[in-house]
């Protein structure tokens, strides 16, 4: 049995963070199209330089490129236990691909968590967030600071890094993509009978914990 969710949520809900605990904990495989994108950034190509301007802005990238890395990773775990998609899909047109990529790999959403957060948090969340440049670890200068300044409490590495896109400029316009663009998936999903939310201002412990719920209760449905 398999079970494959979507973290929907604004910039700086928690998906990613709540992402890396779902690996760990139930070893489910995490398809974060930002993180895909801003491995394409790095690639020295004129797709990769076309990307890199677009995020930069806070605009969303087409829904062609992020499709085709999504199926290509689809591709690439097939034995998956299960996929967290985090980050996508951000558009109907995105909703509609996913729905008929993982039906042609006989496997079905198992539930769609809107993680809730008001815009006053998400810019004290996208301001003081750092990440780890060698495993991904995410910190934030007040609420999850590392044990030892500098050093990531994971692997150790002193590579810890701020995105290029976590400034107020950026983020005002991704704020307006997801609010335009993304957020009706809520209502697509509610309507498919796919949607939980969950408070995505409690502790990170919390929210865990109420995913882990909701995970639990999709998996005996
Ligand atoms: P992407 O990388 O997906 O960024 P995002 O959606 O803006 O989300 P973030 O990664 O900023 O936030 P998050 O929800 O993961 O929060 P996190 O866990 O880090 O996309 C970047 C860009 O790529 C887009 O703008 C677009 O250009 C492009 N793109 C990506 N996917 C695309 C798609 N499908 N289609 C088109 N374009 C696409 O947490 C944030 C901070 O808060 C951290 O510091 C963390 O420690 C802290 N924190 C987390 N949870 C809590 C909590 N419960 N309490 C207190 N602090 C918390």
């Amino acid at each position: 049995m398999t079970t494959n969710i979507i973290l929907l949520g604004p910039p700086g809900a928690g998906k990613g963070t709540q992402a890396r605990r779902l690996v760990e904990e139930r070893g489910m495989v995490q398809l974060s199209t930002g993180d895909m994108l801003r491995a394409a950034r790095t690639s020295g190509t004129e797709m990769g330089r076309k990307v890199a301007e677009v995020m930069d802005r806070g605009d969303l990238v087409t829904d062609e490129i992020v499709i085709g890395l999504i199926e290509e990773q689809l591709e690439s775990h097939k034995d998956a236990s299960g996929f967290i998609f985090d980050g996508f899909p951000r558009t109907l047109a995105q909703a509609d691909a996913l729905g008929q990529l993982l039906g042609g790999t006989g496997r079905r959403l198992d539930a769609v968590i809107e993680m809730r957060v008001d815009d006053d948090a998400l810019v004290r969340r996208i301001t003081g967030r750092f990440t780890c440049g060698n495993c991904g670890e995410v910190y934030h200068d007040e609420t999850r600071p590392t044990k030892v300044p500098g050093t990531c409490d994971a692997c150790g590495s002193t590579d810890l890094r701020r995105r290029a896109d976590d400034n107020e400029d950026s983020l005002r316009q991704r704020l307006m993509e997801y609010y335009k663009k993304t957020a009706p998936l809520i209502g697509y999903y509610h309507a498919l009978g796919d949607l939980f939310t969950v408070d995505g201002l409690a502790e990170i412990d919390e929210v865990a914990r109420r995913i882990a719920g909701i995970l639990d209760q999709a998996a005996t449905a």
